[in-house]
């Protein structure tokens, strides 16, 4: 046997970012726990050190608020939502090394640790600064809890930092008549004296090792940007009450959730090396040989890539050899919603459908970079279908049912077609640098690439008929043991992707599949009889989970029983409505130019997440731009060739990214509850609606 062991023996410590303990894990968080798992399962199989750490990101306001909310404490709630979290990742084949959690004693250590040193070295500032803070529920209030109306264009009821309607930005002292969305009180301003972290102090060493080949360009192209405007001092206490830990030698300070989360990381693995013996400084000093990599959204690139590194360096801890940010998953072109059904809860998939389906799925389409992820489920169903199935499946299927019966579960002495072996293993240095470098839709393609060859061979060989003649029995044996051999080959390169269809695989062929054995065709060697590797998605489960999924966001209405032919109130209307306005003429409406308009043109907004620039066909030739706070509930692909209702007379207003000449009419409360009007059939752009 030839041992092809990998080159050199490497020491890998892999992380996801540690999700919140607050809410239960979904298909978004999944891409990037199935992208990790593939990475670390597919470094450990090459031989290496590696390790593979998360844990639950457990503290900060609304962690506390949430608890307070459901009468326990915190304490209770992230350690139920850990049980929670750990029996998710198990079921999805998710295997981590260790699993901790930020709310622990190593965590602490670090923490204090890496503070004191920063604080020792100078690194720590103190100001007192003024911000919004609730006088009923006695305490101060992040942005997202306080509410109120848009100070530039005045739209009632919007977020503390940013407005759904036109798009501005702003800080929560801005906001008109402002409340606090814990208690409704109307905040006030009060100072506190708050710890400073002097990230400007590292802009050197960040601007050099953000170019050194630890981004993907991506990023490193949008740090450069951060790098223009100059970093800022990074505000790292929060006052009591606070759910976290205590400033050392400051009373009733707290660290800021985003200091002791990425520290979690530390703490997570120190617990695993305490475990099993492992020497921490090996992967953590300064010149450690070992690499670490951290995966992560790119929501949370800031954090990672500024913040973190410079915390590190000041703390006198190594750098993070690469951070590996993904872009963000879609379900069927949208934001995920609750209200659609997309917002798909991980313990909701697993209860309708097989969680290598999705670790498949997403495999397929994922790449280094950090483009957005659909998830387009009856995409999900043809593509598993076709290819898990109908093509790898199907050639243990056409090949296992005649070696059992015929051959007495014996593969052939000979392999028949070496040459089509050889072009199997040598696509294998191929395929690993594709998982090395990310790029798994490209190891994936090729492997189905392989497995239509596989089924070729088969078609044109057609044992099912060698096997009638018994003059031609034994070449039906050759070709059975040909596509068997074949598909061990496929199965081992599918196995950081599938690994519970590949440990069925290992049980059915009687062997491990290995990067140290793969070359080696299996001759003469008894295997086990077959049974289904994996069944066909049911699309009807699909539609279950879907089903299963959707949350009416509105309190529902009992249904009244009727006998009459009339629409009863049913559980769509809402029950709390907003006030109806003060009544006007017909002439007071008449002012308002209302007009059909198609939708011709659609696209993102560089720098506002919410808005969608639309191109509108208003008749007679003219087209109008108009900015719409829509994007949480449509994609811009979804609403071209729309046809809709806008406001064609409102004053034209000019907004950061350009000018606005109109509106467009949608109801609902907002975020991804917003739904835009349609005219029925046979309205025509530029017809006046009246
Ligand atoms: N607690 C922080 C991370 C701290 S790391 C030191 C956090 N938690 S999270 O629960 O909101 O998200 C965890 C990870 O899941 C993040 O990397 C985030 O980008 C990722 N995702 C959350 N929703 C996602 C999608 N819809 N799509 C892809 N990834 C998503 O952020
Ligand atoms: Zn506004």
């Amino acid at each position: 046997m030839q041992e092809q062991l990998p080159m050199s023996t490497r020491k890998i410590l892999i992380t996801s970012a540690l999700p919140y303990a607050n809410g239960p894990i979904h298909l978004g968080h999944l891409l990037e726990y199935i992208q990790t798992d593939i990475w670390s399962r597919f470094q450990k199989a090459r031989g290496h050190e590696c390790f593979y750490v998360c844990a639950d990101d457990a503290h900060g306001t609304p962690i506390m608020l949430k608890a307070q909310q459901q009468g326990i404490t915190p304490e209770e709630m992230i350690a139920k939502t850990k049980v929670e979290h750990m029996a998710d990742f198990a079921d999805f084949a998710i295997a981590f090394d260790h699993y901790h959690s930020t709310h622990s004693e190593e965590n602490q250590f670090f923490a204090n640790q890496i503070y004191q040193r920063l604080h020792a070295a100078g690194h720590i500032k103190r100001k007192t600064i003024s911000q919004l803070y609730d006088p009923q529920k006695e305490m101060f209030l992040p942005d997202r809890f306080v509410k109120g109306d848009c100070p530039k264009c005045g739209a009632l009821d919007q977020n503390g930092d940013s407005c759904d309607v036109c798009g501005a930005t702003y800080s929560p002292t801005e906001v008109k008549n402002p409340r606090s969305v814990v208690s409704g009180a109307t905040p006030v301003l009060k100072d506190s004296e708050h710890y400073f972290f002097d990230l400007p102090a590292f802009a050197d060493m960040l601007q050099q090792w953000t170019r050194s080949g630890a981004l993907q360009d991506e990023m490193a192209n949008k740090l450069q940007e951060w790098f223009k405007d100059g970093l800022q001092m990074w505000d790292i206490s929060r006052d009591a009450p606070y759910f976290g830990f205590e400033i050392p030698g400051a009373p009733g300070k707290f660290f800021y959730v985003w200091l002791d989360a990425p520290i979690g990381y530390l703490a997570s693995f120190k617990h695993l090396c305490d475990k099993i013996g492992l020497d921490f400084d090996s992967y953590w000093a300064v010149d450690a040989d070992a690499e670490v990599y951290h995966f992560i959204g790119k929501d949370i690139i800031y954090f990672h890539s500024l913040f973190w590194p410079a915390m590190l360096e000041g703390a006198g801890y190594r750098k993070p050899s690469a951070i590996f940010a993904h872009g963000f998953v879609t379900v069927n072109g949208a934001k995920m919603s609750k209200s659609r059904g997309t917002f798909i809860k991980a313990r909701t998939y697993l209860d309708n459908l097989d969680p290598e389906y999705l670790r498949y799925y997403f495999a397929s389409k994922l790449s280094s970079s950090i483009t957005d992820l659909d998830l387009n489920l009856d995409d999900f169903t043809q593509k598993v279908n076709a290819d898990l199935v109908g093509k790898v499946v199907n050639i243990a299927s056409r090949c296992a049912g005649f070696i059992t019966k015929r051959y007495d579960g014996q593969l052939a002495a000979t392999l028949a077609e070496p040459a089509l072996f050889a072009d199997f293993i040598s696509a294998g240095e191929s395929i690993a640098q594709s998982y090395e470098h990310r790029e798994f839709a490209k190891a994936i393609r090729d492997i189905m690439a392989l497995a239509d060859k596989a089924n070729q061979y088969i078609d044109a060989k057609a044992p099912w008929v060698l096997v009638k003649e018994a003059s031609t029995q034994q070449e039906a044996h050759a070709v059975c043991s040909m596509g068997l051999n074949l598909f061990r080959v496929l199965m081992h390169y599918l196995k950081p992707v599938l690994p519970k269809m590949a440990a069925d695989t290992e049980a059915f062929l009687n062997t491990e599949l290995l990067w140290s054995n793969y070359q080696t065709p299996l001759l003469a060697h008894a295997i086990n009889p077959f049974k289904a590797l994996m069944q066909r998605v049911d699309p009807v489960k699909v539609q279950n989970m879907v089903v299963a999924s959707t949350e009416n966001l509105q309190p529902t209405a009992q249904i009244p029983s009727t006998s009459a032919a009339v629409i009863p109130p049913t559980a769509s209307t809402i029950a709390e409505r907003e006030p109806i306005s003060e009544t006007i003429s017909i002439d007071d409406f008449a002012k308002i130019d209302l007009r059909i308009a198609r939708i011709v043109a659609a696209a993102s907004v560089d720098g506002a997440d919410k808005l969608v620039q639309l191109t509108l066909d208003i008749g007679a030739g003219e087209t109008r731009q108009v900015f719409a706070g829509i994007k949480a509930a449509y994609s811009p692909e979804q609403l071209v060739g729309r046809q809709t209702v806008m406001v064609a007379n409102l004053a034209p207003r000019k907004m950061r990214f350009g000018l606005s000449e109109g509106m467009v009419l949608a109801a609902g409360p907002g975020g991804s509850d917003i739904f835009l009007l349609s005219p029925d059939e046979g309205a025509l752009p530029g017809m006046r609606v009246k």
